[in-house]
């Protein structure tokens, strides 16, 4: 019999501390009007100190295992997305399985930037299906807000991005009756634009990682060139969209709920207008948590389910564009 996969509970965490664009636009050069008409963001969460990244993927993956009806300690490996490690190392993984009271389950972070959730979800399914783990602890979580630049050089990529944290149960399904599954799942990577949207520092092909000057030249935040982004990403995700689905012998009319990556309410609407998706199958949570980047979809995700908008039966497609380039789609069967 061929092993299946299935998402069997959802989790997500944001910080309580609201930021609006007002809030931002006494920092820099901004305006609630710009950042909503070119974005759909209104306001995104941020940690305050001493809040850790380790603390909102702890929360978003409880609640993931109480859905899933699990204890932390049935989880035969955790796997975290981030680009916002809470150390230069180890991965958050690692405090992580700390904090949920285990000394042995394997854990590591991998790195894909906003598409890290879609890339780990296509490794948690690929070690089910081949039998070697269960249960598989899959979370995204990002606090970019402590290497943002809040002055008026950084005003293009700050105002994109909010914390938060997502987080799902990905288990074997041996029950023939039950349809869930995780169907197909395609990941892809373009290293050449890796410098488009990227932060150089501190990083060891500098001698040395950190230097006054990086500090001075603003190297240590985030740098992208915003079109160059939207460009490639209103290719890339129709293009993986259709990749995915016609893998699974599936049509764009199958499609109950598409999760796209919640980087801009523009790139989606964009997409979704060439594919001719109607909107209301396009759920977007971009206006009040902001860009969370590898946290995006699982957070998408648990909201729609935990308000009884995805049903058992309902056909679930996700698309992410983010850093190095790269893009994924995934589809699954929610039972
Ligand atoms: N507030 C006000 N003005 C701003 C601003 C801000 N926060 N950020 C940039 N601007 C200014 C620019 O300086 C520029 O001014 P100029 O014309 O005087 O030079 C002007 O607004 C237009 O900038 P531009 O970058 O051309 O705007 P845009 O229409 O491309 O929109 C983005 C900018 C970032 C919203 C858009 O390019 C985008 O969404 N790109 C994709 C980003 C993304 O999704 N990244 C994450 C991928 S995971």
């Amino acid at each position: 019999m061929t092993l299946r996969a299935k998402l069997t509970g959802t989790g997500m965490c944001v910080p309580d501390n609201v930021v609006t664009n007002h809030d931002l636009a006494k920092l820099m050069d901004t305006s609630d009007e710009w950042i909503r008409q070119r974005s759909g963001i209104v306001e995104r969460r941020h940690v305050v100190p001493p809040q850790r990244p380790s603390e909102l993927a702890e929360v978003a993956a409880q609640r993931a295992l109480e859905s899933a009806g699990i204890d932390a300690g049935d989880l035969d490996l955790i796997i975290l997305a981030t680009l916002s490690a809470e150390a230069d190392f180890p991965g958050t993984s690692f405090f992580l399985q700390d904090r949920l009271g285990l000394s042995e389950t394997p854990c590591f972070d991998l790195r894909a930037q906003c598409s890290g959730f879609v890339y780990s979800l296509s490794v948690a399914n690929a070690f089910v299906k081949s039998g070697q783990y269960r249960r598989v602890l899959v979370v995204g979580c990002e606090v970019h807000s402590t290497g943002l630049d809040f002055s008026d050089d950084g005003r293009d990529v700050t105002v994109l991005f909010g914390d938060g944290a997502g987080a799902v149960i990905v288990e074997a399904n041996d029950d023939p009756d039950d349809a869930g599954e995780i169907l197909e799942v395609r990941i892809h990577a373009e290293g050449s634009f890796a410098d488009k949207l990227w932060v150089e520092a501190p990083g060891s092909g500098l001698h040395p990682r950190m230097t006054q000057e990086i500090l001075d030249e603003k190297r240590h935040y985030p740098r992208m060139q915003g079109r160059f982004v939207f460009k490639h990403a209103t290719r890339r995700m129709p293009e993986v969209l259709l990749q995915t689905l016609s893998a699974a012998s599936l049509k764009l009319e199958d499609v109950d709920h598409f999760l796209f990556h919640q980087a801009n309410l523009r790139i989606n609407e964009y997409v979704a207008t060439q594919l001719e998706i109607p909107p209301e199958k396009c759920p977007s949570n971009i206006e009040r948590y902001g860009n969370c980047s590898a946290a995006s979809i699982p957070m998408l995700l648990d909201e729609n389910v935990r308000e009884g908008r995805i049903e058992p039966g309902d056909l679930v497609a996700m698309a992410s564009f983010g850093a190095g380039f790269s893009w994924t789609s995934a589809v699954l069967r929610w039972s």
